[in-house]
């Protein structure tokens, strides 16, 4: 009996869909707390990785719905946690996830922050080009060979969702021998010495994000708290720390260890040559591994994050506690905002050399992305919210509303439209009509179109990403889906006036600025400064369609452009992944 009222609450809901507000489903604060951290996370894979033993497949049941922390604020969660169950496998494992979502009204797809998906392009989690989205009450399950070591998180493809707690570390040991920069750290303890930051907002983002052009979070949190989350150290010993930037937003973080310095050994999961520093700066989905030695007097220190962006002026803190210090007193008196700030280097990762070398190309074939903000003339009717809303085969371009907003970052004068079928699995499917080259965008005629660029396995692409700066001041951070690029240079005007494209060929084809071609560090998050640029390198060699996009650039329009790298996918494969629209599957009904 108890089954049927259920199962008929869930008809009914779907039924009105559209309708039912995300808030009348939260539960009440009395029956929904965040506590159980080890729900839904599945030990067994957590283990010392080592040689010549099978790899393992590592399971995870994830349920996405919405919560409510203890203290009162609604969250989405995974298994009622934010951030989400810790993935920590080792190199060559198959990680397995289960998706179920149970967030009423939403479409979710979980991207896996930097993973290469060698093989397995259609396990990317991007709504309608690598995949069909997860409609409410149905499962996805992702696949995956964890193909190479290093840090990477995992979050839901809309930038709402993320901001509402949708998100979690995934960390990809290997055998400590073959750690390039083993030597210089004791510790690597990925469990308890990953410092994962987000936002916090005091109202859910998920629902109330069409039409809102700037959005503050109100707090930031390590590992989900503001100030409690604690690193227990022994005093005269190296620690590896992974940190994370995971919030969506564009929203840089220094962060800074109290009286210890750090010596980054990674970005991105790219092992970099060794730089010592004070603080460093992390941008929206970057990962930095840095080294701190517990060389101090034994105490207590703040692990100090601070806010740039729109996160500027809000700070989060952690604890480095030394064995046997009681921290009472610490925590009471909370950080001294003065001798925290006190650090004389901050080091960005992009400009830092890799440890390996690059190999010499012949060629290169060269684009140029150019971003700014513009004015483009909308219809309503034009705006496509598509790959947010379910039901993609009923309604192929939603409209919404975009009344308050004036103008909005575009590439090449363009945003990005996810296109009716995905496009990965079903190209043929996808309306020809919404397609256009990069490079080509002025002959589409529409505000928004599927921006490609057909790229063939191993010719050499360089990517110019031009920040004009000519209607904006904002510096935007970029991802890379699937294959890292190398950072070939990075300018930023130092005369604070906006460059043209023609300038920024001459600046950068006259060597004026400096490039890296020699040991360029590997990256899949990037920044491309305000009235400058950033060049990136890379030779595709999986195929799929991926994403190069700026999600912390608009929440009211797309921007991205899809590079498309041939691959042939087995029709078996593709009829055996859930098809877009109509699929409701049958445990729907029986949980
Ligand atoms: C830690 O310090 C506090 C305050 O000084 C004290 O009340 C508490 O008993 C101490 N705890 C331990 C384990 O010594
Ligand atoms: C950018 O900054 C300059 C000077 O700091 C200012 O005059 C200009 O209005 C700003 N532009 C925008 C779009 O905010």
């Amino acid at each position: 009996m108890k089954l049927l009222i259920l199962s008929l609450c869930i008809i009914a809901n779907l039924s009105n869909n559209g309708k039912a507000s995300l808030e009348s489903f939260m539960p009440t604060k009395d029956n929904m707390i965040l506590a159980d951290t080890t729900k839904g996370s599945d030990k067994s894979c957590s283990r010392p990785c080592k040689f010549n033993v099978k790899p393992r497949r590592c399971t995870y049941d994830f349920e996405i719905s919405p919560s409510i922390e203890e203290n009162g604020r609604p969250a989405l969660t995974i298994n009622n946690l934010t951030p989400g169950p810790a993935i920590q496998v080792c190199l060559h494992d198959i990680v397995i996830v289960k998706v179920k979502n149970k967030v009423p009204n939403q479409d979710v797809t979980l991207h896996w922050h930097g993973v290469e998906q060698k093989g397995t392009p259609y396990m990317d989690g991007v709504p309608m080009i690598t995949q069909c989205p997860i409609v409410f009450g149905s499962t996805y399950e992702y696949a995956f060979i964890a193909s190479s070591p290093g840090t990477f998180f995992y979050h839901t493809d809309s930038v709402s969702h993320q901001s509402d707690g949708v998100y979690g570390s995934l960390i990809v040991d290997q055998p400590q021998p073959l750690e390039p920069h083993a030597s210089l750290y004791d510790y690597d303890r990925s469990e308890e010495h990953t410092l994962m930051v987000g936002a916090k907002f005091n109202e859910l983002l998920t629902g109330h994000l069409e039409g809102v052009n700037q959005i503050r979070p109100d707090n930031l949190v390590v590992n989900g708290d503001e100030m409690d989350t604690k690193i227990f150290v022994m005093q005269g010993y190296g620690y590896r720390l992974r940190l994370i930037n995971a919030i969506a937003l564009e929203c840089p973080l220094l962060i800074n260890v109290e009286r210890h310095p750090m010596t980054i050994i990674a970005s991105d999961a790219n092992p970099l040559q060794p730089v010592i520093t004070d603080a460093v700066r992390l941008y929206p989905g970057e990962r930095m591994d840095v080294v701190v030695r517990t060389d101090q007097q034994s105490g207590g220190y703040w692990v100090r994050v601070s806010g740039e962006g729109v996160c500027e002026g809000l700070s989060a803190h952690a604890m480095l506690l030394y064995s046997g210090f009681n921290y009472t007193t610490m925590l009471e008196q909370g950080p001294n905002p003065e001798s925290e700030t006190n650090y004389d280097t901050i080091t960005d990762s992009q400009h830092l050399p890799s440890l390996r070398e690059a190999s010499p190309v012949p060629s290169v074939k060269s684009v140029y992305l150019s971003i700014d903000k513009n004015s483009p003339k909308f219809k309503d009717a034009d705006i496509d919210f598509s790959y947010r809303s379910d039901a993609m085969s009923k309604k192929p371009f939603f409209p919404a509303v975009l009344s308050s907003v004036k103008s909005v970052v575009q590439i090449n004068g363009k945003n990005f439209l996810y296109p009716d079928a995905p496009y990965l699995l079903k190209p043929r499917d996808v309306h020809p009509n919404i397609i256009c080259n990069v490079g080509e965008e002025n002959e589409q005629m529409e505000p928004q179109c599927l921006q490609v660029l057909k790229a063939q396995a191993n010719e050499v692409i360089e990517l110019v990403l031009g920040n004009e700066g000519f209607n904006t001041n904002d510096s935007y951070t970029f991802h890379m889906h699937g294959q890292k690029m190398q950072v070939i240079a990075t300018w930023q005007n130092p005369k604070n006036v906006p460059v043209s494209k023609s300038e920024i060929y001459k600046l950068y084809s006259e060597d004026i600025v400096t490039r890296n071609e020699r040991n360029p560090p590997l990256k899949d998050t990037f920044v491309v400064p305000n009235k400058g640029f950033t060049v990136v390198r890379y030779t595709p060699i999986y195929g799929g369609s991926w994403l190069l996009e700026c999600r912390s650039c608009s929440t009211i329009l797309p921007v991205a452009i899809l590079i498309n790298v041939p691959i042939s996918i087995p029709k078996l494969v593709i009829d055996a992944l859930p098809s877009c629209g109509n699929y409701r599957p049958a445990d729907l009904l029986l949980n």
